[in-house]
């Protein structure tokens, strides 16, 4: 979908583009527009913002959109009447629109465009952009199946070029969410560890430093966690790690991120039962979020020295692979006896977190990983599970989370939870005893990698793929996190 902005002077200049007139309920009441006083008459249109009525009145159509309560108008109310408007529009098979927020019109029907803040107008057009998303590469008439229907969207301003300037910046966010939505999406004949870590070595061209590491280095590490898990899959594991540098000081320490990147999770030897287990396609979600939120920094040139690592594996039972009862020896040197196969994430993370540690000793690290269905149990698709041994950096995260609706919960770790997961045979186990506090015992588990750094954990499992589509989205990948962590940077960390 193209997003365009322009100055439009006259409806009728505007041809086979469908206008498409945004009311916050005061604008609605005050408005002298002929078309809205139509709407407010015939169709009881108020401004709230659960309004969208498609209206023809002597021969013009419009469309009136509610933006509710001039007080409940922010960036993230704005974006998601954008997101509306283009499920109404695409729902209606409607093909071109023009998009006018706060305006009127003069007695000659030539449009008064209030809308000065330009911000306004491209939270609006970033909502549009996010739910105009679909991976729909694999029909093979892509017409006919699911593709959008809006081909083209005008948002009406006075300063197009102003406009045009400060949408870039929105712009950049969501090509990295849709770039994280297509890895997500992205079957694993085609995503492995392999073509995954390829895929990587081509953003060097975005201005990140990409290095991968494959199994005869990850050996020589000593990363025996992660490569136990990889080890009954043909594909060969690998490790990458992305770099951006764009600090004042380029040997300013840099912030740390690392992803879960598990391209199908069979569950291994103890593997998953049929139902669903083509969602496991999903796992490597935390991965790409670190990904797209690295290429991100990189593309807006941000201030600040970042690194991103991803551990990639496949998950696969076969006679090479891992069984039950297996002890392995990590990077850190803490050994780790393997209880059931399907409790992977951690021990792939178990050594990347270690890794990225104890090389690029960084202000902080978070992690992101599609870790326990546990986590599902407890929050659903509503949050990220966060668990943390730092409360400034929780504080920070969390308001991130609610400036961008991808927010997170705290959840709990403690010394407490240390017995469930200690071994009879190794230094811990894979998985806790008992079935309560599976997302803890999980964090607990690679609380034991990161020593004193500051850290936080964000599992998500449940948000990062939703069956049902969310105000931002349709069904399918979300993306989740990249705007979560973009905004904890450009709050905190840059300078
Ligand atoms: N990848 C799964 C967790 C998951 C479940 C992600 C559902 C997304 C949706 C993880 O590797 C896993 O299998 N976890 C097990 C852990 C258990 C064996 C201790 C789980 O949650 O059941
Ligand atoms: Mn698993
Ligand atoms: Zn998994």
């Amino acid at each position: 979908m193209k997003i365009n902005f322009a100055k439009v002077s006259t409806l009728s200049s505007l041809k086979n583009s469908l206008p498409v007139f945004v009311f916050t309920e005061e604008q609605a009441k005050k408005s002298k527009l002929k078309l809205v006083k139509f709407a407010k008459e015939n169709f009881d249109f108020t401004g709230k913002s659960s309004q969208t009525h498609l209206v023809s009145a002597n021969d013009q159509m419009f469309l009136a959109v509610g933006a509710g309560a001039d007080k409940k108008i922010d960036d993230l109310a704005l974006q998601k009447i954008g997101s509306r408007i283009i499920a109404f529009l695409n729902g209606s098979k409607i093909k071109d629109a023009t998009i006018f927020f706060d305006c009127e019109l003069d007695e000659k029907g030539a449009i008064k465009n209030n809308s000065s803040d330009v911000q306004n107008t491209c939270n609006i057009a970033f909502g549009s952009l996010l739910q105009s998303y679909r991976f729909n590469k694999y029909f093979e008439d892509k017409k006919k199946n699911k593709e959008l229907k809006v081909s083209s969207l005008t948002f009406a301003v006075i300063d197009a070029a102003k406009a045009k300037k400060s949408f870039a910046d929105l712009e950049l966010i969501a090509d990295n969410i849709f770039l994280v939505r297509d890895l997500v999406s992205e079957p694993c004949n085609v995503l492995n560890p392999e073509s995954y870590a390829e895929i990587c070595k081509t953003f060097k061209k975005d201005g990140l430093e990409v290095q991968v590491l494959g199994i005869s280095e990850m050996k020589k590490l000593g990363m025996n966690a992660l490569l136990g898990v990889g080890q009954g899959s043909v594909k060969e594991s690998r490790l990458v790690v992305l770099k951006y540098n764009g600090a004042k000081n380029p040997k300013d320490q840099p912030i740390a991120f690392v992803g879960k990147g598990v391209t199908f999770d069979t569950g291994g030897i103890s593997i998953k039962p049929a139902q669903n287990m083509e969602d496991m396609k999903t796992d490597m979600a935390g991965s790409a979020v670190v990904v797209g939120l690295l290429r991100l920094l990189a593309q807006r040139k941000a201030k600040v020295n970042a690194v991103g690592v991803i551990g990639l594996v496949e998950n696969m039972p076969s006679g090479s692979a891992q069984r039950p009862g297996d002890v392995v020896k990590s990077m850190s040197g803490q050994t780790i006896e393997i209880v059931n196969t399907d409790a992977e994430g951690r021990l792939v993370l178990s050594d990347a977190l270690h890794y990225t540690n104890t090389k690029f000793k960084p202000k902080f690290i978070i992690d992101l990983a599609t870790l326990t269905g546990a986590i599902i149990v407890a929050l659903s698709d509503v949050h990220a599970g966060m668990f943390s041994n730092d409360d400034d950096l929780s504080k920070k995260i969390e308001a991130a989370g609610k400036a961008t609706t991808e927010t997170v919960w705290r959840m709990p770790l403690g010394e407490e939870y240390d017995d469930m997961i200690n071994s009879d045979i190794a230094d811990m186990k894979n998985v806790g005893s008992g079935r309560g506090a599976g997302s803890t015992t999980a964090a607990q588990f690679l609380k034991r990698f990161i020593g004193d750094t500051k850290w936080a954990h964000l599992d998500i499992a449940g948000v990062a793929w939703k069956g049902k589509g969310d105000p931002m989205a349709v069904k399918g990948a979300t993306g989740y996190g990249v705007r979560l962590l973009n905004q904890l940077v450009k709050d905190n960390y840059e300078k």
